[in-house]
């Protein structure tokens, strides 16, 4: 079996919807249900016995060790993180508690649990930490993609914890030979992501006829990949991944934010066209741009592509259509997940 932290969230759900759809090995999956961790992404596994739901904190020495002697997974796939760079702006403390904090005890009871395996399970036992791009910092306008030996330059506390915990991990992999592997990833998109960000922000407004929020002047650039192709990647690393490695994973899919948001409304032009038959453009707001609002990212995933053989299977322009789609057909779990909670973060973060 395999330990997933943070399966309830938008890619450790899509991860264990995937993971379980391909093989018989039994998930188990902790996740503390933050804003942010929904179990409605799970439900089509009611009644899977090979997914077994824990809600806990990666920080709970107590309880993970439990968990670990119990059911002795063979790898543990860490996806548990606060995620949204304007959150970390209002209010970084639970960035550095779970994402730095939580990632240094989750390392402290694996280091004990793996410790303690017999010599065949050791070599055998995997520790993946999920991490992001924007660990390195912002790219200029021609500089060419970052590849995982770019230096580390984050800009926002979310980024900086992510940081943070990627040198945990490293650590750890140097110091305790614990057998580590790292996976920093371009900017997802596709079914089950949290309407706080970009996309499926921009898809909600529209719908509901409300602002679509371009931050600054909607020039930053971001390098999207469809969320089942980040997923197939971490699978590709855990199956095959040389041992305290790094793996950068994108779609060679850079975007600005205004061409992205352009994108959705004539998706949405075509799909759900408004009933007074203009185009959702017309919704589009420049508002107030975000502090340290990093310019450009953009991931060199030749590393993954060389090494392993893994290719994304969706063009940006397939992808963004799925979504689309599936936002349109799953209107039911908006509005379950757009709830008061939701609301006063968008009333604090965007205004009345
Ligand atoms: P998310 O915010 O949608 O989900 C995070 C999940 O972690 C939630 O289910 C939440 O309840 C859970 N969680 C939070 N704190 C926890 C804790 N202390 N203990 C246990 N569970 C906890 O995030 P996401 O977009 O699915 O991102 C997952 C991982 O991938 C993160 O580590 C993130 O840094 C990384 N990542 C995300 C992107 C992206 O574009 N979303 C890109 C690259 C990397
Ligand atoms: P986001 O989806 O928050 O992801 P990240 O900050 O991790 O890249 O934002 C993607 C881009 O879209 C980023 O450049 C910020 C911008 N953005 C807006 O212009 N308006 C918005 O309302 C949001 C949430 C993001």
């Amino acid at each position: 079996m395999i330990l997933v932290t943070g399966g309830a969230g938008f890619i450790g759900a899509n991860f264990v919807l995937d993971f379980l759809a391909g093989s018989s090995e039994t998930v188990l999956n902790l996740d503390k249900l933050t804003y942010a961790g929904n179990l409605e992404n799970l439900v089509s596994l009611k009644g899977n016995a090979h997914h077994i739901f824990v809600q806990g904190d990666i920080g709970d020495r107590e309880l993970v060790s439990k968990l670990l002697a119990e059911h002795r997974p063979r790898a543990v796939i860490n996806f548990a993180a606060e995620s949204h760079v304007d959150r970390s702006i209002s209010a970084p403390g639970e960035f550095i508690q779970t994402n730095i904090v939580g990632t240094f005890n989750l390392l402290e009871s694996v280091r004990a649990y793996w410790g303690a395996l017999d010599t065949e399970a050791k070599s055998a036992f995997r520790f993946l930490h999920v991490s992001t791009d924007e660990v390195y910092g912002s790219l200029d306008k021609d500089a060419p993609a970052f590849t995982e030996t770019h230096r580390y330059e984050p800009n926002s506390p979310y980024s900086a914890s992510k940081a943070a915990s990627d040198h945990l991990v490293r650590a750890y992999y140097h110091t305790y030979g614990l057998p580590v592997l790292t996976t920093n990833c371009s900017n997802n998109y596709g079914p089950y992501h949290f309407p706080e960000k970009l996309i499926p922000l921009c898809i909600h407004n529209a719908l509901a006829g409300k602002p679509l929020p371009i931050y600054g002047d909607g020039q930053q650039i971001r390098d999207w990949l469809f969320v089942k192709d980040h997923c197939s990647a971490i699978r590709r690393v855990l199956a095959d991944g040389r041992l305290g490695e790094v793996y950068n994973v994108g779609g060679w899919n850079e975007k600005a934010n205004l061409d992205v948001v352009h994108t959705l409304c004539a998706i949405l032009d075509d799909l759900s066209p408004r009933a007074d038959g203009a185009s959702y453009t017309t919704q589009i707001t420049f508002v107030t741009d975000r502090p340290g609002h990093d310019r450009r990212y953009a991931i060199d995933a030749g590393k993954l592509e060389a090494e392993l053989g893994w290719k994304p299977a969706e063009t940006f322009e397939s992808g963004i259509r799925k979504t689309v789609q599936w936002y349109l057909d799953n209107q039911a779990w908006v509005g379950n997940v757009t709830s008061g909670a939701y609301r006063e973060w968008l009333g604090q973060q965007y205004g009345a």
